[in-house]
């Protein structure tokens, strides 16, 4: 009966938060799951081809994040290594820019975008949907934006537009996927235990290499499985010729590789291209740019969403 109760309990509670919403997005969001593992590791760790080595807690100081390979970028602005009043863009960002599937790409995005997106969480026309009362991502920018002097804002974005993307992300269509949990970064991995789930109508984002990702090592990418058709749908859709959204190249350029100030989309976090399309569609996202996109996303359901990003992900950046 108690478990019952506790089930029915759960069960209203998540429809309340998707009522709210009107969507069934809310996996594109992920919170932190209890640990599954206690174990504290105190061990200096290494990673091949690097001279360096740190302890699993130096790697996890947002406010100083390990920078494994210094001699394959030029001088880092010391907000990316150095947390001062907030964290170092280098802990969610990487050195590499291309960042974890809960942070953003930032490696070779126009710089002028970028600035124009600072602003947007300084002044809050960039916020979190409320589609998870606990779903901070863009409340994370909101107060690093707002407490970052201009000019160390200009030259951290200056060099995270001047890095070069790397292929980041492998899509695969799949009806299951590895039972996974979320850690306390919202970082989903798969599960020690094993296992497979059904993956349904959802975006399920995993390391490649769990051990390497958790060490931030900033050579090693993600998985994102889709859904299967998603790829082949999205790219109709991005075409713009169902007559459902405005075809996207028009915008972002050839091959989605972005085009003067309005930003790459190819090999993008296919998760964080939902959050985007979702967070246009409900206004969470109102800045004066975003209304480009408002005729775009009108009309789009999550399967739509799903398509689009799924599509978008799998192109070479
Ligand atoms: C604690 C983690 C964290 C840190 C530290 C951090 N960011 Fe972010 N950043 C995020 C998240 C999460 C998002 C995505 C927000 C969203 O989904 O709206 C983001 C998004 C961005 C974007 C928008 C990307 C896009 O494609 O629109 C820019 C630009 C950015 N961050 C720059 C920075 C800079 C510069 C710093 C350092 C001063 C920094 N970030 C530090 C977590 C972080
Ligand atoms: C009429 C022009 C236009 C069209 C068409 C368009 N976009 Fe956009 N899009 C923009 C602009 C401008 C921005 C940047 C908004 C800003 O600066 O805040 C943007 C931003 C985005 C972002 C956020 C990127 C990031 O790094 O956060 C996503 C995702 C996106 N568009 C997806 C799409 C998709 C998918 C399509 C096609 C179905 C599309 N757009 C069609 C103009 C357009």
């Amino acid at each position: 009966m108690k478990k019952l109760e506790c089930a029915l309990t759960a069960l209203v509670l998540v429809g309340g938060l998707r009522a709210q919403a009107g969507k069934e997005l809310i996996w594109a969001y992920p919170v932190p799951d209890p640990s599954p593992s206690t174990a504290a590791d105190n061990a200096p760790k290494k990673l091949e081809g690097s001279a360096r080595s740190y302890t699993q807690a130096q790697i996890d100081d947002q406010f100083n994040p390990p920078d494994w390979f210094p001699d394959r970028h030029g001088p880092l602005p010391s907000v990316v290594q150095k947390g001062i009043q907030a964290q170092a863009c280098g802990s969610c960002h990487l050195m590499s820019g291309m960042g974890h599937p809960e942070s953003a790409t930032l490696a070779g995005l126009p710089e002028a975008y970028m600035i124009r997106q600072m602003e947007d969480f300084k002044n809050g026309l960039r916020k979190d949907p409320k589609i998870h009362e606990t779903s901070a991502r863009a409340a994370r920018m909101n107060i690093i934006a707002a407490g970052l002097p201009d000019e160390e804002m200009r030259k951290a974005i200056e060099w995270f537009a001047a890095l070069k993307p790397i292929p980041w992300y492998k899509v695969e269509e799949a009806q299951t996927v590895p039972k996974s949990w979320v850690n306390g970064g919202r970082m989903r991995l798969p599960l020690a235990s094993g296992g497979t789930e059904p993956l349904g109508n959802r975006i399920i984002t995993m390391p490649q290499d769990a051990a390497r990702v958790e060490l931030r090592d900033p050579r090693s990418g993600f998985m994102a499985y889709v859904p299967p058709g998603s790829i082949k749908k999205g790219e109709a859709l991005a075409g713009g010729g169902s007559g459902k959204t405005i075809g996207c190249a028009i915008c972002h350029g050839d091959g989605l590789k972005g085009l003067g100030d309005v930003p790459r989309l190819a090999g993008i976090h296919p998760i964080y291209i939902v959050r985007q399309l979702y967070n246009f569609q409900t206004g969470a996202n109102s800045s004066s740019a975003a209304a480009l996109m408002k005729k775009v996303v009108e009309k789009l359901n999550d399967d739509d969403m799903i398509a689009l990003a799924a599509y978008a992900g799998s192109l070479a950046p």
